[in-house]
């Protein structure tokens, strides 16, 4: 599902090179559960950044479920993104100005999938994460924890397997 094949980042900073990722090489199968672990500038972050297409290599190889990600352009790097990747991140990076239930729709509805199924699925998602009595709390009037979960909700929504029309 995720191969990756020496993969190499290097950051130039004042004319010095530091090497973040010096031939990374790892495979991730479907249904794995993987933490990165190491010390603070190991090069965890470069890593993550490159997994979830935020940055691209210098060198090397990645494969993701069949994708050779190579030479693509910022957009077909999003659209890959939408549909394969969530993410939550530390501060959770929910939108202040829309609800539970929104937050959880907007990767949904980048996906095409349209308003009133995408509220459906979303509802589906934020009872699975208990909070279902949250649905029209902003950011601000949830909990961290309670925060936390709108955005694991968020990360991990899509449409039931019975369901997928592509
Ligand atoms: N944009 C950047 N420009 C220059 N150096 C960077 C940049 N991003 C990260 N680095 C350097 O690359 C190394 C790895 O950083 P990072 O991946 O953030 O480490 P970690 O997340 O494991 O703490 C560090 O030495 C850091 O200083
Ligand atoms: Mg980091």
């Amino acid at each position: 599902m995720i191969e990756l094949k020496n993969i190499c980042k290097s950051f130039v900073l004042g004319g010095e090179e530091i090497k973040a990722l010096d031939n990374v090489s790892f495979n991730v199968k479907k249904g794995e559960f993987v933490s990165i672990i190491g010390p603070s500038g190991s090069g965890k972050s470069t890593l993550m950044n490159i997994l979830g297409l935020l940055d691209v290599a210098d060198k090397g190889e990645y494969i993701l479920d069949n994708i050779t990600i190579k030479n693509a352009s910022d957009n077909t790097l999003s659209e890959i993104r939408n549909k394969k990747i969530g993410f939550i991140f530390q501060n959770f990076n929910l939108l202040p100005k829309l609800n539970a239930i929104e937050n959880i729709q907007v990767p949904l509805m980048y996906r095409g999938i349209k308003h009133e199924e995408s509220k459906k699925i979303a509802y589906e998602y934020l009872e699975k994460v208990g909070l279902k009595a949250r649905e029209k709390h902003l950011p601000t009037q949830l909990s961290g924890g309670q925060q936390q979960r709108v955005a694991i909700a968020r990360a991990i929504a899509r449409k039931s397997r019975n369901n997928i029309s592509r």
